[in-house]
């Protein structure tokens, strides 16, 4: 079913180009992507499910398996799994037999054969969720729960979908991400998906060592400085440094220094749209990226965004799980 020359936006479809796994956003469609959001926006009016779903969930349990710390996505991907009906397992990796040599291939396996339907992995190395779903891809769903500095695909719907419910649509939105771009796997995905929903101009702002090297799309645009990227910007996003992927010989910007030149403020949002808001995947570190009081107000939706990754993830299990094993 799959070869090496697969990249991970083709390994997620089958031969009929339908989605059976969710590794990225890069190449997926509109119309899918519009799928899920109009799957989770019906989640959020409504968590019920009919006795017929409740019937064929309870039959599948899913694992989540992350070599990386999480609250949001873990705790959300648990929670969505339990209001669909599910089972669930949180292998805990640093009690796992991971610490007795084996290997993360022989470990998803195992997983797999225990009679685990999705597994949902977030993993530190390039490529993981490739081998996962090489491996086990013909029996389990794989969901990626983020991958290194490449994807972060259920982040970036749930950016979505809280873009689209306060901005109504994507078109002529200019929005504006702000960090440590470099080692990000958030504006990957995010910006992968806004450039497919068609928003005008997503503008990546970042000291030039936190830059990108390859851009991800036509409407990206690099600016290393914070006004400019901000004026008049509807939506801005803010990144924090991700220090666990910085090398020791790197050099780093202080928390102050940062903060002062790149940090999102009350001052600098003057510049954005009246009507702009204020986004950040978490977690948060205050008054380096965002300004503590800015991280609450009004503008901010924040919260809203961790609330809406518990509909996403209830989305992506329900339609992936219905379209792999509901006959
Ligand atoms: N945004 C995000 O992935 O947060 P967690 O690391 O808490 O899952």
């Amino acid at each position: 079913m799959y070869n090496d020359s697969m990249d991970e936006s083709q390994l997620q479809l089958n031969e009929k180009d339908e989605l059976c796994h969710l590794l990225t956003l890069k190449n997926l469609d509109k119309i899918a992507i519009e799928k899920m959001l109009d799957q989770a926006q019906k989640y959020i009016s409504s968590k019920i499910i009919s006795d017929e779903e409740k019937d064929f969930f309870q039959n599948l349990t899913i694992a989540n398996l992350f070599f990386e710390p999480s609250t949001r996505t873990r705790g959300s991907f648990e929670i969505a799994a339990k209001y669909l009906g599910c089972n669930v397992i949180n292998i805990d990796v640093e009690n796992s037999s991971k610490k007795k040599g084996e290997t993360l291939l022989d470990s998803v396996k195992t997983i797999q054969s225990l009679g685990v339907s999705a597994l949902i992995v977030r993993h530190g190395e390039k490529d993981s969720l490739k081998l996962i779903t090489e491996e086990i891809g013909e029996h389990c769903v794989v969901i990626n729960a983020g991958e290194a500095n490449i994807s972060h695909p259920t982040q970036g719907l749930l950016d979505l979908l809280t873009i689209r419910q306060e901005k109504k649509s994507f078109e002529n939105l200019v929005v504006t991400i702000i960090g440590d771009l470099s080692h990000s796997r958030v504006v990957q995905s995010t910006a992968q998906g806004l450039t497919t929903m068609g928003v005008k101009e997503i503008r990546l702002v970042s000291p030039k060592q936190f830059s990108l090297d390859e851009n991800i799309s036509p409407v990206c645009r690099s600016i290393n400085n914070v006004d400019e990227g901000i004026k008049n910007a509807d939506v801005v996003m803010a990144l924090r440094i991700q220090h666990e992927r910085i090398e020791a010989t790197e050099e780093e910007y202080t928390t102050q220094n940062y903060f002062e030149e790149f940090g999102l403020t009350h001052k600098r949002m003057k510049l954005a749209s009246p009507d702009a808001i204020i986004m950040h995947p978490g977690p948060m570190n205050r008054n380096v990226e965002i300004e503590s009081s800015l991280a609450d107000s009004p503008k901010s939706v924040i919260l809203k965004q961790v609330a809406n990754g518990v509909a996403v993830r209830m989305a992506i299990i329900d339609q992936l799980l219905k379209f792999r094993f509901k006959s």
